[in-house]
């Protein structure tokens, strides 16, 4: 809705600056009622849900210089000729909104253009035989995001104030030509940022252009499957340079600076590359000024040098998935006091990280996946939000001083700890995980677990653990995975257990925890990369961040959940206990459990019909118990279950045999010597009153996934159309390729969605609304 009437507007024709940014406009372009805005100078529709196109009563805002639409919604084609006649307009932003065709001839009249920001749209086309030539007062220009065919840099032959090229792709078509080898250009760019464009397709490895370019500050060409060695000269040649991004190209060799030192660096992603070798012993003292370095992913190996302590700025060190070896430098534990997060996981480090010189305070401090050894420290550990230490050998007790106040993941699986879970550490509203599993814990858990109001993730399995399950857990309301398994958990299953939300609650996800981790003093804006420093993990907007990874058993397989996954999955295992009694009926509530497995334990009683309602369930397991009774037939209501299993129980009757159990076959029943029907060979008709002789278990899997029976296969149909969505996201949460191409994607868009929040706050003078 418009906001002025027409009797406003009269008072209005003065107007020069007009922002109504993020005010929930809608209808379409107001330009009609703006017929008299001709001293209008600075327009910012920004942020609202406006329809169509842009119309030719733009014509009458005749001394616009400014104008941004982006993220509005509008669609169609900019061959506006009213658009192209403001010929004083200097600043365009179109950002994410449909428009689509070439970029109309008819620009090149905008001979003021200096700042041209038209990236998430679909235009297409040959950039090279563009009007985007003709634009040379170009200063900034960014064409992220298009559908763009063809793209050449002697298109900026006749630009001499270029400061910025932005060109983020995630267009397979893309073409980039070959340079014009005798082309020279004429600007000198501070900031080139190229992710995702295919750049191997040109001959030699890197831009030649950019052998001329000694003003650089960022550079940024990750994504783009370049290969040869570290491109020294690219320091050497820019000795102002600030960001250097190569993240996801083939890069082989060392990384190696040879001379001088680079006080300018101050962030160097090589991640995800072929480099090797050593890191050199003064690197230090080479890029000392350095804020972050991620170097993950590559085949580095040897000793830490001690040097890296000199970096007195670093914020932020990755060397996760190297094979870094030796123990952690004293030098970077004692005297990193800048560093928030530190990432070491998954190399061959050894020794005693938590020795009396470490000194670190963190965000984030992951160590999983190498061979520390020693114990926790029992001073408190200053580490906020995550502490992964998974999979190494750390031995002794839960120091009841670990300090667990702001730690918000605690994952300690897979390593030696033993000892009783101390009461002090349960007094905790900000853990999200506490992952424990796969260690030699004792004792039961204690009743004062209900201080651990926010645990959504809790998994003992593989411990000690024994006494009754405490009826506290109860309290814990917002738990979606609850793992217990492979524990000595005697008594009965609580029956307030109903009382857990198990995925109940509102999903977290995309829930953003604030542009505050930003700092708008610091807005460092239009130059959009430099949000990846700023961008601090609560701010990442998921509930769990990338590193805090769990394995859990579902549908019969063990895996390695993280990310969205978590938050959306929930299971109870409570599997090899030596549980008793009944299954409470009021299991039955937990409508949204998508997998439940009660096996291995002495459960009696019937298999409760409230089962039917958890309408969500994929995998049942309640074999191996003494349960008996029949297999309710409601339960062939569960149209998702996936996995159903009660074998080696002493269940009765007919086994149901339609809708989703049509699909299980007879090693889902084994072990019941009274039930009957398919799959199972004895038929339900020749009951005698003898006990049956005992069945031989038939190892042979004569059931043939293709004989589906047609009334089913619809509803197969659509279970198996959820699963392989279900699918394609494991697969991203599986497989590092994908996961990494679909994260840049997700992670580049998101920093927009912050980029427009920021606009919005930005509090510009003048503004109307907000
Ligand atoms: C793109 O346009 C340029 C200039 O008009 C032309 O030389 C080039 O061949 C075109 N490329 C393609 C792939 O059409
Ligand atoms: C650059 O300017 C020269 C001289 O005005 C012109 O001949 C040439 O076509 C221009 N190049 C491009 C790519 O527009
Ligand atoms: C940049 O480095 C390259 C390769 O070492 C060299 O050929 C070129 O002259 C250098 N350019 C400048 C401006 O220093
Ligand atoms: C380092 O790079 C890897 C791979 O490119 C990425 O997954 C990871 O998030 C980066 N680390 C940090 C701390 O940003
Ligand atoms: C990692 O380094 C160790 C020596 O520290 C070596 O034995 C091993 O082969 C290396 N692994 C790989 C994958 O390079
Ligand atoms: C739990 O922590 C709060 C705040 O840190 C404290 O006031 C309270 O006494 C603690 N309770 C217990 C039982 O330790
Ligand atoms: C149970 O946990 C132990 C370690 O405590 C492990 O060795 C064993 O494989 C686990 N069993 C199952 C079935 O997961
Ligand atoms: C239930 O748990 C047991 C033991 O952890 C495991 O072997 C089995 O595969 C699980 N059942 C399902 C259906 O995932
Ligand atoms: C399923 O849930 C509904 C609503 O909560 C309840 O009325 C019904 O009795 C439940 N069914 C069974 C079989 O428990
Ligand atoms: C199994 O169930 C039958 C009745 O269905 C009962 O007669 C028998 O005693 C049960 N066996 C055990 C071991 O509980």
């Amino acid at each position: 809705m418009w906001p002025l009437s027409s009797k406003e507007l009269v008072y209005l024709s003065n107007l020069e600056v007009l922002i109504l940014a993020g005010c929930g406009l809608n209808g379409s372009l107001p330009f009609k009622d703006m017929a008299n805005f001709s001293s209008l100078e600075i327009l910012d529709l920004s942020d609202n849900a406006f329809t169509g196109s842009i119309t030719p009563y733009i014509g009458a805002l005749s001394s616009l210089k400014a104008i941004s639409l982006s993220v509005i919604g509008l669609n169609g084609t900019l061959n506006t000729p009213e658009f192209c006649a403001l010929k004083k307009l200097e600043h365009i932003e179109l950002v994410d909104n449909d428009f689509e065709g070439m970029l109309p001839s008819c620009l090149n009249n905008l001979t003021s253009l200096s700042y041209l920001d038209i990236s998430g749209n679909r235009f297409n086309g040959n950039l090279s035989s563009s009007p985007i030539a003709s634009l040379t007062s170009l200063e900034y220009i960014d064409l992220s995001y298009n559908l763009f065919e063809v793209f050449s840099f002697s298109l900026f032959a006749n630009h001499s104030k270029l400061k910025v090229i932005q060109f983020l792709s995630d267009n397979n078509k893309l073409v980039i030509e070959n340079e014009n080898h005798s082309w020279d250009p004429l600007f000198q760019l501070k900031v080139l940022v190229l992710s995702n464009c295919n750049l191997n397709k040109l001959s030699g490895n890197f831009l030649r252009f950019l052998l001329n370019q000694h003003e650089l500050e960022v550079v940024d060409i990750s994504h783009s499957k370049l290969n040869g060695s570290f491109p020294i000269w690219l320091l050497e040649n820019n000795t102002r340079l600030q960001r250097l991004n190569l993240r996801s190209n083939s890069f082989t060799g060392e990384f190696h600076l040879p001379s001088d030192h680079y006080m300018n660096l101050r962030w160097l992603d090589l991640s995800d590359n072929h480099f090797d070798g050593k890191l050199q012993e003064n690197i230090g003292k080479r890029i000392p000024k350095l804020e972050t370095l991620n170097l993950s992913q590559n085949y580095f190996e040897g000793n830490l040098p001690s040097s890296i302590g000199d970096m007195s700025n670093l914020e932020i060190l990755d060397l996760s998935f190297n094979n870094f070896s030796g123990e952690v430098p004293m030098e970077l534990v004692a005297n990193c006091t800048s560093c928030y997060i530190l990432r070491l996981s998954n190399n061959n480090f050894h020794g005693d990280i938590f020795s009396k010189h470490f000194k670190l305070s963190l965000t984030s401090l992951e160590l999983q996946n190498n061979n520390f050894i020693g114990t926790l420290p029992v001073v408190p550990l200053k580490i906020q939000v995550v502490l992964n230490i998974s999979n190494n050998h750390m031995t002794g007790l839960l120091p009841s001083c670990l300090n667990l106040q702001y730690v918000e993941h605690l994952l300690l699986q897979g390593n030696k700890l033993t000892g009783s879970l101390p009461k002090a550490i349960l007094n905790s509203s900000s853990l999200v995980t506490l992952d424990i599993r796969d260690n030699s814990f004792i004792g039961s858990i204690p009743d004062e677990i209900d201080g651990l109001s926010n645990l959504k993730v809790l998994s003992l399995s593989g411990n000690h653990f024994s006494g009754v399950i405490s009826k506290q857990l109860c309290q814990l309301k917002r738990i979606g995975i609850m793992d217990l398994s492979n524990n000595s958990f005697s008594g009965t299953i609580p029956y307030c257990f109903h009382n857990i939300t198990f995925g109940k609650l509102a999903r977290s996800y995309f829930v953003y925890t604030g542009v505050s981790a930003f700092g708008i003093g610091s807005f460092l804006l239009p130059y959009k990369s430099f949000l990846y420093t700023t961008l601090r993990i609560q701010g990442s907007g998921f509930l769990f961040p990338e590193q805090v990874e769990i394995v859990f058993v579902m549908k019969y397989r063990s895996d390695l959940y993280k990310g969205l996954i978590l938050d959306m999955v929930s299971v109870l295992d409570l599997s090899f206990n030596k549980l008793t009694g009944e299954i409470p009926r009021t299991l039955g509530q937990l409508s949204s459990i998508h997998a439940m497995n009660l096996s291995y334990n002495q459960l009696t009683g019937p298999i409760p019909k409230s089962f039917s309602n958890l309408t969500q369930l994929e995998s049942l397991d309640l074999s191996h118990n003494n349960l008996n009774g029949e297999i309710p037939s409601v339960l062939t209501n569960l149209t998702f279950l996936a996995a159903f299993n009660v074998n080696h129980n002493n269940l009765s009757g007919k086994v149901p045999n339609i809708k989703q159990f049509s699909t299980f076959e007879k090693s889902s029943y084994e072990g019941n010597p009274f039930l009957c029907g398919p799959p199972l060979e004895k038929s339900c008709t020749d009951i005698d009153e003898s006990p049956p002789s005992p069945q031989i278990p038939s190892q042979a899997n004569d059931g043939k996934w293709y004989e589906v029976n047609l009334p089913v296969f619809s509803t197969i149909f659509s279970v198996s159309y959820v699963i392989f969505f279900l699918g394609v996201v494991s697969i991203l949460y599986i497989n590092p390729h994908w996961r990494q191409r679909c994260f840049n994607l997700v992670e580049d868009r998101m920093y927009w969605c912050y980029f427009f929040a920021l606009n919005t706050l930005k509090g510009l003078p003048g503004r109307m609304c907000h």
